[in-house]
């Protein structure tokens, strides 16, 4: 009995051993061997942030700001959630809070209350914020999605929505996602309710209502999978050089930049579209990366360090052009992510872990940051 009780403690010290060496500790929410591996905390957070400053430190120098998606539940409920959001960052996006389901799910109503929420936490706490989404296929209301409307009442609806809610943040939101994800992969232009009522006149449309409605705000294209070259990002580009020559105030085209270890663009070719925008005259904004990290089978270690360097990756070449002006993720932590609700297995895709401690790739988004004033002959450095 004694012996057997001596091999029980003799292997659960040696596997506690093995934890702490590897410094990993274990997620019980999830089922996969692999993921309910989580990165550790204390001892990171040390090596971590005594190299550096928080990543909102270097934005002003860097001339760029430095984003987050912003889950409303966390931000109302989770106090350290709104501790690591203002110390790091100083752009918010409303994942969901300012789309039109969440705001207006009664015809004819408005509730502010989730959107007004995020201003506020933002204003007191110095921050921009990116207006998402004016116009969408994704994200409507039930009653606009049933509802029996002829183009006319869909484009007065539109319109009704845009001045509504860009007019209540007026000087408030600096810069809209006006338009989201309007292109397919094909380079068309992508069936929804509002193509189908106006045509592709709707983009030009919904431009021209937010700069009405703010003629200060800065005006961007979104959208996924156009980060590199290939049929969506020309079919973009021909778009906001046709909407530029027409005279439509379009001011930047934001890449998402939802990627996976194994699913990333050529990064050559995103340095050649984010050229060519700019040479258009516009701004290029990453507004929604994540690099998922479910797929393969790597050791989770490895797997944390090849999502570092993408991360790395994208923020140094952010920071070697002089047109792009934001650096954003889709959450910040692991713990609030919409990549399990979408792909139905766990995921780390974020730069803080599910206990907010950093990880591999904040640092290296950090170390990006430092390095601002070396890239690009320093000419976007500030001092
Ligand atoms: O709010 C309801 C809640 O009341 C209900 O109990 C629950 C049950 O499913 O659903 C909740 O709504 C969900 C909402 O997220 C909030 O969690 C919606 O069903 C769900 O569809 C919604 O998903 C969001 C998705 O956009 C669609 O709006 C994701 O969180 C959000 O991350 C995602 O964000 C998009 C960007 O806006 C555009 N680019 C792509 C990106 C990822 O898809």
């Amino acid at each position: 009995m004694r012996s057997i009780t001596f091999g029980i403690v003799g292997i659960v010290a040696v596997a506690a051993a093995l934890l702490l060496a590897s410094r990993l500790v274990i997620f019980p929410a999830f089922g996969d061997p692999d993921a309910i591996l989580v990165p550790i905390i204390q001892t990171s957070v040390v090596d971590s942030l005594s190299g550096g400053l928080p990543l909102r430190a270097y934005t002003e120098r860097c001339g760029l700001t430095v984003g987050a998606a912003v889950d409303i539940e966390a931000l109302r409920n989770d106090s350290l959630y709104q501790a690591t959001l203002a110390r790091e960052f100083d752009m918010l996006t409303p994942e969901n809070a300012m789309k039109f389901r969440e705001l207006s799910p009664e015809l004819g109503q408005y509730d502010f209350s989730d959107a007004d929420l995020l201003v506020d936490f933002a204003r007191s706490h110095d921050m921009q914020v990116r207006g998402h989404t004016l116009v969408w296929h994704q994200g409507l209301p039930r009653w606009l999605q049933t509802g029996d409307f002829t183009p006319a009442a869909l484009e007065s609806i539109l319109l009704r929505h845009i001045h509504t809610l860009v007019g209540r943040y007026q000087g408030q939101i600096t810069l809209w996602d006006v338009v989201n994800e309007a292109v397919d992969f094909d380079g068309e232009f992508r069936d929804t309710l509002w193509m189908r009522a106006m045509g592709k006149d709707y983009i030009e449309i919904a431009f021209w209502a937010a700069h009405q409605a703010d003629p200060d705000a800065r005006l961007f294209y979104s959208d996924y999978d156009n980060e590199a070259l290939n049929a969506k990002s020309d079919a973009i580009y021909n778009l906001m050089k046709d909407l530029l020559a027409r005279g439509v105030p379009v001011d930047g085209v934001a890449f998402h930049l939802h990627v996976g270890l194994n699913d990333t663009p050529n990064w050559s070719d995103v340095q050649r579209n984010i050229q060519r925008l700019q040479d258009l005259g516009l701004e290029v904004q990453i507004t929604e990366m994540d690099v998922r990290i479910q797929d393969g089978n790597l050791p989770l270690m490895e797997k944390l360090a090849q999502q570092s360097t993408i991360y790395g990756t994208a923020a140094t070449i952010c920071l070697q052009s002089a047109a792009c002006t934001s650096f954003s993720i889709w959450g910040f932590t692991d713990r609030y992510t919409w990549i399990p609700n979408q792909t139905g297995n766990p995921d780390f895709p974020l730069l803080f872990d599910v206990n907010y401690q950093p990880k591999p790739a904040y640092t290296s988004v950090r170390d990006a940051l430092r390095a601002c004033c070396t890239l690009d002959g320093g000419a976007r450095c500030s001092n």
